[in-house]
């Protein structure tokens, strides 16, 4: 898989591409993440790359053409257009369903944008898809644009050293992932279930199905609708 980024800080993505389950699956060659710099692509000698909104108002605006001239010089590299998509608190939100979309995907290209946000012509122009990784305002679509990155990249098959852990994680069946215990048997008298020290695997996946149920009562009431 190919992912490509452009941002006006390409910096800001190291760390969290550096580290973990997103950095292995680089080195293995699962994904390859190309970060570009929006500003690169700024025509003017100011490399001014937002300007004041049309209409009046508060904020400025990312501009067209170096958005398009930035897009244009990615998508030539690779056979494949890719899918666009363009962070935004307007967008559709981000779930472990549109994850998984995305991580059968051969190639994402995420626009993160600063400012009040995007000329409404990159959109169009683009035909690109809006996405929000939750309902609050961030100082940029960087930090989804992570998001979004390290969720999808976990998904690839390999990425994970257990391939089952990602089937059982929180959403993939809809319900919030049961609790999990490790050693020891009993710490400051708080004592691991019983039934996890039966090695009666039915049982065990009885309660653990039982306590997803009850978790996702408790927390997420809206995801059994
Ligand atoms: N940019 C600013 N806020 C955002 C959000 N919630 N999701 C995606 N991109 C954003």
């Amino acid at each position: 898989m190919r992912i490509d980024v452009l941002t006006l800080f390409p910096d800001m993505f190291a760390s969290p591409l550096g580290f973990s389950i997103v950095k292995r699956a680089q080195d293995r060659q699962l994904v390859n993440i190309v970060l570009s710099n929006i500003r690169d692509f700024a025509k003017n000698s100011y490399k001014k790359v937002d300007d004041k909104p049309y209409g009046g108002g508060a904020g400025m605006v990312l501009m067209c053409q170096p958005v398009f001239d930035c897009i244009e010089n990615v998508q030539k590299q690779d056979e494949n257009p890719g899918r666009v998509i363009l962070l935004t608190p307007g967008g559709k939100k981000f779930d472990q369903k549109l994850a998984q979309d995305f991580a059968n995907e051969k190639r994402l290209i995420l626009i993160a944008g600063h400012y009040e946000g995007f000329d409404e012509r990159i959109r169009i122009g683009t035909n690109a898809e809006e996405v929000s990784i939750g309902d609050y305002v961030l100082s940029g679509g960087e930090l989804a644009a992570m998001v979004i990155i390290d969720a999808v990249v976990r998904l690839l098959p390999g990425a994970l050293g257990d391939d089952d852990s990602a089937a059982c994680d929180s959403f993939s069946d809809g319900l919030l992932e049961y609790p999990h215990y490790t050693r020891p048997e009993v710490f400051r008298d708080m004592k691991v279930p019983d039934v996890l020290l039966s090695g009666n695997h039915k049982d065990i996946e009885n309660w653990r199905k039982q306590q997803s149920l009850e978790k996702t009562k408790q927390q997420r009431p809206d995801l059994l609708k």
